[in-house]
C-alpha cells in the first residue's frame, strides 16, 4: 500500500499533487511519501512483535540513505545497517543512536572500522579473516573489544536475480559454511574482539519464504555447535531481502517472514536483527519526470523524457521493471499504445520501458515512476554531466526538499585544470 493516488484527476503524494512540486522545482525528481515509510515500517516491525520476537529494525540505508528518510523511520524506532563511512555518517547525521547502527560490508578499510569503533556502534558484521584482525589490532589499540557477528555464506539459492543475490558459496560474501566454525574459534581468542553473534543475507527482492527458512536452519545449527564450544551467541542479524511488488511479483506478508523466523530461531533466547532495505522505502518513491519529445520511429514510438539511466539505473542495470503512469490522469476513454519510453544518455541502454503500453503522451505531460524509493537515487550518476536530481520528502500537505539539484557552476567546481597548462 501507498499514499500515491490521483485526487481530482492530479497524481498526489499525500496532499501534495505532483504538478505542483514539478512547477516549483523543475523536473526530474524523486519524491518520498512519509505515510508510506510509516506504514512499511509499522507493518514490518508489527509482524516482528506479533511473532513474539526480540528485534531491532535496521533500516539498510543503501536503498536510500537520505538523512530526511533515516530521520523518519529512526523516529518510528528504526536503527541503521550501513556499509561504508559515507552512510555511517549519514546515520549518525539522521540520528540514529550509535547503539542501534550494526556495520555490514566486504571491503571495510582500516579508517571505515576505527570511524565505527570509535563511534561505538552496535555491532560489527564481520565478513574474512583478515578483517577480522585488522579490527581486533584497532579496538585493543582503543583499549575495548569490538562486538562483532561473522557474517556467514550459507549457500543457499534465493532465486533473485543474478546480480543480487549473496548467499551461494560462489557469491564474494561472507565466511564460508563449511568454515564458520573454525573462524569463530580464532575470532573468539582475539584481544579485540567480544562475538555476540551470527550475521546472515542471502539476497535480495526475495518473493519466496523458504529461502529465507533455509537459511535460518543453518543459522540454528551453527548457533548449536558455537554454544556447545562456549561461545556466546545472543544476537542473529538475519539481513534484509523480503522483496516487493513491482509488476505481477507477490513477495510473502512480512507475518510470513516473521512466522518463519520465530518457527526455526524464535526458541534460541537470541536478539533478532533485521536490515531491511526495498520493503522499507520502496513503495514509498516515485520519480517524476517530463516528456521532452515524442519520435515516430521507423518501427515503434518513442517517449524520450528528461530523466535517464543515470537517475534511475535499474532497468538498464537489471531490466527491472517500474510501472509508469501520467501524472495527469488519462481520460477514461483514453486508448493505450505501446511505446519505448527512454531518456537523452547516449546508449541504447537508456530505455525506461519497451513497447510499454501507456496512455497517448505528449511533449510536455509528466509522468511518474513507481516504486523508485528504493535503489534510486541512490544509485544514480552524473553520467553524460547531468546534476543529480533533487529528492522531495512530502508529510501530509507539506513538502521539503531533502535533497537539492546541485548547480553547474558547483559541479565544476570540483574540477580543476592542471598549471600546466599555464
Ligand atoms: N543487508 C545486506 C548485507 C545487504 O547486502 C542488503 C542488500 C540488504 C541488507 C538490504 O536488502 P533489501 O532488503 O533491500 O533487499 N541494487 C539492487 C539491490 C542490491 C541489494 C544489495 N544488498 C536493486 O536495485 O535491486
Amino acid at each position: 500500500m501507498n499514499h500515491f493516488d490521483y485526487i481530482d484527476g492530479r497524481l498526489h503524494a499525500e496532499g501534495v499533487a505532483l504538478d505542483d512540486i514539478a512547477a516549483h522545482v523543475g523536473t526530474p525528481f524523486y519524491c518520498y511519501s512519509t505515510a508510506t515509510l510509516a506504514r512499511h515500517y509499522t507493518v514490518f516491525a508489527g509482524a516482528l512483535a506479533k511473532a513474539g520476537l526480540d528485534a531491532t529494525v535496521c533500516f539498510a540505508l543503501k536503498a536510500n540513505p537520505n538523512i530526511a528518510v533515516v530521520r523518519t523511520l529512526a523516529e518510528l524506532g528504526a536503527g541503521a545497517d550501513v556499509v561504508s563511512e559515507g552512510e555511517l555518517r549519514q546515520a549518525l547525521a539522521a540520528g540514529v543512536p550509535p547503539g542501534r547502527i550494526v556495520f555490514s560490508g566486504v571491503g571495510k578499510t582500516r579508517r571505515e572500522l576505527e570511524f565505527a569503533v570509535a563511534k561505538g556502534i552496535m555491532q560489527i558484521n564481520v565478513e574474512s579473516e583478515p578483517e577480522l584482525h585488522a579490527l581486533s589490532e584497532i579496538a585493543a589499540a582503543r583499549g575495548v573489544r569490538m562486538p562483532i557477528a561473522l557474517r556467514v555464506n550459507p549457500d543457499v539459492d534465493a532465486g533473485t536475480h543474478a546480480k543480487i543475490t549473496t548467499g551461494k558459496k560462489e557469491n564474494k560474501f561472507g565466511i564460508e559454511w563449511t568454515r564458520a566454525h573454525e573462524v569463530y574459534r580464532k575470532a573468539n581468542a582475539l584481544p579485540g574482539i567480544e562475538v555476540v553473534g551470527v550475521a546472515c543475507h542471502i539476497g535480495s527482492q526475495l518473493t519466496e519464504v523458504e529461502p529465507f527458512r533455509q537459511a535460518f536452519l543453518r543459522v540454528r545449527d551453527l548457533v548449536a555447535m558455537l554454544r556447545a564450544d562456549g561461545i556466546g551467541i545472543r544476537r542473529l542479524d538475519l539481513g534484509g531481502g523480503l522483496g516487493v511488488p513491482y509488476e505481477y511479483e507477490t513477495p510473502p506478508h512480512p507475518d510470513l517472514y516473521a512466522e518463519a523466523i520465530r518457527a526455526t530461531l524464535g526458541d534460541l533466547g537470541c536478539r533478532i536483527v533485521l536490515e531491511p532495505g526495498r520493503l522499507l522505502v520502496g513503495n514509498a518513491g516515485i520519480m517524476v519526470s517530463r516528456v521532452i519529445y515524442v519520435k515516430e520511429g521507423a518501427t515503434r514510438t518513442f517517449v524520450i523524457v528528461d530523466a535517464a539511466m543515470n537517475d534511475l539505473m535499474r532497468p538498464a542495470l537489471y531490466d527491472a521493471h517500474h510501472a509508469i503512469e501520467p501524472v495527469l490522469q488519462p481520460a477514461p476513454d483514453a486508448v493505450p499504445v505501446a511505446v519505448d519510453v527512454v531518456g537523452p544518455v547516449c546508449e541504447t541502454g537508456d530505455t525506461f520501458a519497451r513497447q510499454r503500453l501507456l496512455p497517448p503522451l505528449r511533449a510536455g505531460d509528466l509522468i511518474a515512476f513507481r516504486t523508485a524509493g528504493a535503489y534510486g537515487a541512490a544509485m544514480s550518476s552524473t553520467y553524460n554531466s547531468r546534476p543529480l536530481i533533487p529528492e522531495i520528502l512530502v508529510k501530509d500537505k507539506a513538502y521539503a526538499v531533502v535533497r537539492a539539484r546541485p548547480s553547474y557552476e558547483e559541479m565544476l567546481a570540483l574540477e580543476s585544470l592542471p598549471d600546466w597548462f599555464g
